[in-house]
């Protein structure tokens, strides 16, 4: 029987996507979370992975965008492909072109809306509640050279009241988020990852 497709998450932050990540993909036939990459080793996504037992594996920013350097450690861990569940740095190019349709993300908001360079976690709800709109939502998409750009895999949306804070907006989208995250990477990966 042939081995798992090895698929790692990428995370900055507290990790509660990723633990949803980690709890979805344990139980998979053809597709395994390998390891958590971070540019910070003592961030909630790296402890909450570490007590799941899988691999987490850091690289410094400046290491980050050096040419080359991501890139030799995915391909010296055999990873196929990649889930950003809150990593907020850049993907160099060279790993972009080396994972095409292989990179997913998942954005607090309905990109186009509220995308692009500094807009993550609560920056986004901030403006959503400052702009007005009535509704917002989660938008899982891949990645491409450009922040918040690549095709979009799935979208839903929530309201937005009056009464709702940045505070109550980001409840609301978090819930979506952990219930939609895992299975639309499930459904990408189990569809291009060959046997
Ligand atoms: C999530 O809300 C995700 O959408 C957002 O970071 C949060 C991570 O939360 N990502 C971005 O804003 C990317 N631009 P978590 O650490 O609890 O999973």
């Amino acid at each position: 029987m042939k081995n798992k497709n090895n698929i790692w998450i990428f995370a900055s932050g507290s990790g509660t996507n990723a633990v949803k990540l980690l709890s979805h993909f344990s139980k998979h036939e053809k597709l395994r979370i390998s390891g958590l990459f971070t540019n910070r080793p003592d961030c909630g996504a790296a402890k909450l992975a570490r007590e799941a037992g899988v691999a987490v594996f850091s690289l410094t920013d400046a290491e980050i965008q050096q040419p080359g350097t991501l890139l030799n450690l995915l391909k010296t861990q055999a990873v196929e492909g990649i889930i950003l569940a809150g990593f907020l740095r850049k993907i160099p190019d060279d790993v972009v072109e080396a994972f095409p349709e292989k990179i997913i993300n998942i954005h607090p908001s309905l990109l186009p809306a509220f995308g692009g360079k500094g807009m993550y976690g609560m920056h986004v709800h901030r403006a959503v509640k400052e702009s007005g709109v009535n509704e917002t939502g989660i938008t899982v998409h891949l990645v491409n050279r450009v922040y918040d750009d690549g095709r979009i895999l799935f979208q839903t949306d929530i309201c937005v009241t009056p009464e709702d804070t940045p505070e109550s907006i980001a409840a609301k989208v978090q819930a979506l988020e952990h219930t939609h995250f895992a299975s639309v990477c499930d459904a990408h990966f189990s569809e291009i990852l060959g046997d």
